[in-house]
């Protein structure tokens, strides 16, 4: 089977290039950024992402994958995936600009195409968008008759960064919305090759084109809710006396009804997808006149969290005006290079404003958070220098480089004053007599 894969960010290549590990799968990647795609071209990806250069190489020398900017490289593919992105827009809205100029090329690429094919959406798009205005384009541009020649489907991806190759080898299940026989059969074959007689038993589910939307839009709603909870318990728990949010957690997780996973609390969640969807859904809710301030809360506890973990330090260290504060980790979660909607930016800021010398260190997205941080931030070229002089630290994200620091490296290094850990990574026994603060989010004891 040809398949074509059109947006090659963390997505698209992992796409491609998993799709194309499969000996039956010839994969053919576009993308308009001519940089990425010679990068690709030499066999290196553009993105950081666990597994994936190992993989690309060896699809490569395979010659089951190639990237192109060239849509009209698409003509042979029976299958043309859309995984371009669709950032939130200045008022919230979800920018379509991209993708709808992606469906506008592959529509015309298609026109001149005698076999049968489908279209397939796994961009997140607000519900209705496939439909309303993806097959729209197409259908414009292609002259085909839709769903007797060609089919539109939506299939949303759910990969989390750092384990996205794993989520594609083995998901929880894939969620495909279509509309015609055809469309399904093509996918059923696509998927049933790739994973197996029967999917291997992975959940398969057939739905409509706007169940499949909204699928996607209600899981990234569910799991950042779910930390939310977990950092509104956790701020209870630091008003509690012998109180702390893993064990609230850990007591509550056990029930299968509430399930254990994505109830760590720390600094709020981050990340490209949950803010851009969580806007777009409240985009949507104002589109159509819906009261959901379950959605609202979601998004303004998170911003509470943040502001939360300089309250704790502003709280032990007193005023901060002039003080050193060292921010270790800059990503919005550990292994990945990716900063956006980073926890770090919120907190930077909060501590700028109280005119702090702010100090930070990341092993990986340190040129990245420079080139995009409008503080004014000292940057620091390792742990240490970091840590060095302050009165404060604040440890964001659970970097292996974190976790093996111990209360004897911060003695040496700090002034004194607080060590705030936000994901409870060290054990605060070792910090007893330490000549310092010790405080892990969500745990009074
Ligand atoms: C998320 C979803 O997990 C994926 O299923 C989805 O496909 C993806 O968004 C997407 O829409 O593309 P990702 O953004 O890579 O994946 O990151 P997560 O692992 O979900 O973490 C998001 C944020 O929540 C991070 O800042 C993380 O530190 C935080 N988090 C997560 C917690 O604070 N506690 C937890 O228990 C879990």
């Amino acid at each position: 089977m040809k398949i074509g894969v059109v947006g090659l960010g963390y997505v698209g290549l992992v796409t491609a290039v998993c799709l194309a590990s499969h000996s039956s799968f010839d994969v053919i990647g576009v993308d308009v950024d001519s940089r990425r795609v010679s990068i690709l071209q030499s066999a290196t990806s553009p993105v950081k992402e666990t597994g994936l250069d190992k993989l690309l190489a060896k699809v490569r020398l395979a010659q089951r994958f190639s990237a192109t900017s060239d849509f009209g490289d698409l003509i042979t593919c029976d299958v043309i995936f859309l995984t371009v992105g669709t950032p939130s827009g200045n008022d919230g809205s979800v920018d379509l600009n991209d993708l709808s100029e992606a469906a506008r090329n592959v529509g015309s690429v298609i026109a001149n195409q005698s076999k049968e094919n489908a279209i397939v959406i796994k961009s997140t798009v607000p519900p209705g968008t496939t439909r309303n205005i993806i097959r729209t384009i197409i259908k414009q541009a292609s002259n085909k008759k839709m769903e007797e020649e060609s089919s539109i489907v939506s299939n949303p991806e759910f990969l989390a960064e750092g384990s996205a190759m794993k989520n594609f080898l083995e998901p929880d299940r894939i969620v495909i919305g279509v509309q015609d026989e055809r469309g399904a059969r093509l996918m059923r074959n696509l998927y049933s090759e790739f994973y197996g007689r029967d999917f291997q038993k992975i959940p398969y589910i057939e739905t409509s084109i706007e169940n499949a939307e909204l699928i996607k839009y209600a899981s990234n709603y569910f799991l950042s809710l779910k930390v939310s909870f977990i950092n509104e318990i956790s701020r209870i728990c630091e008003t509690l006396e012998h109180s702390s949010v893993d064990a609230i957690a850990s007591g509550i997780g056990f029930d299968p009804r509430i399930g254990s996973q994505f109830l760590k609390a720390g600094p709020g969640w981050g990340g490209s997808c949950f803010r851009k969807d969580i806007l777009g859904l409240i985009n949507y809710a104002k589109n159509h006149n819906l009261d959901l301030p379950v959605l609202l809360g979601n998004l303004s506890t998170n911003d509470i969290q943040r502001r939360h973990v300089v309250e704790i330090l502003s709280n032990r260290v007193g005023d901060l005006g002039g003080k050193k504060i060292g921010v270790l980790g800059l990503t919005f979660k550990a292994n990945t290079d990716d900063i956006r909607d980073s926890q770090a930016f919120a907190i930077v800021s909060e501590l700028r404003k109280r005119n702090v010398r702010v100090c930070v260190y990341d092993p990986v997205a340190m040129g990245k958070f420079r080139e995009e941080c409008n503080e004014e931030i000292e940057c620091a070229k390792d742990i240490e220098e970091c840590v060095s002089g302050a009165d404060g630290v604040i440890v964001l994200t659970d970097w292996k480089e974190f976790k093996k620091l111990d209360s004897n490296f911060f003695s040496a290094h700090m002034k004194g004053g607080t060590l705030i850990d936000t994901r409870r990574m060290y054990n605060k026994d070792d910090f007893k007599g330490a000549g310092f603060a010790y405080i892990a989010l969500g745990v009074n004891d």
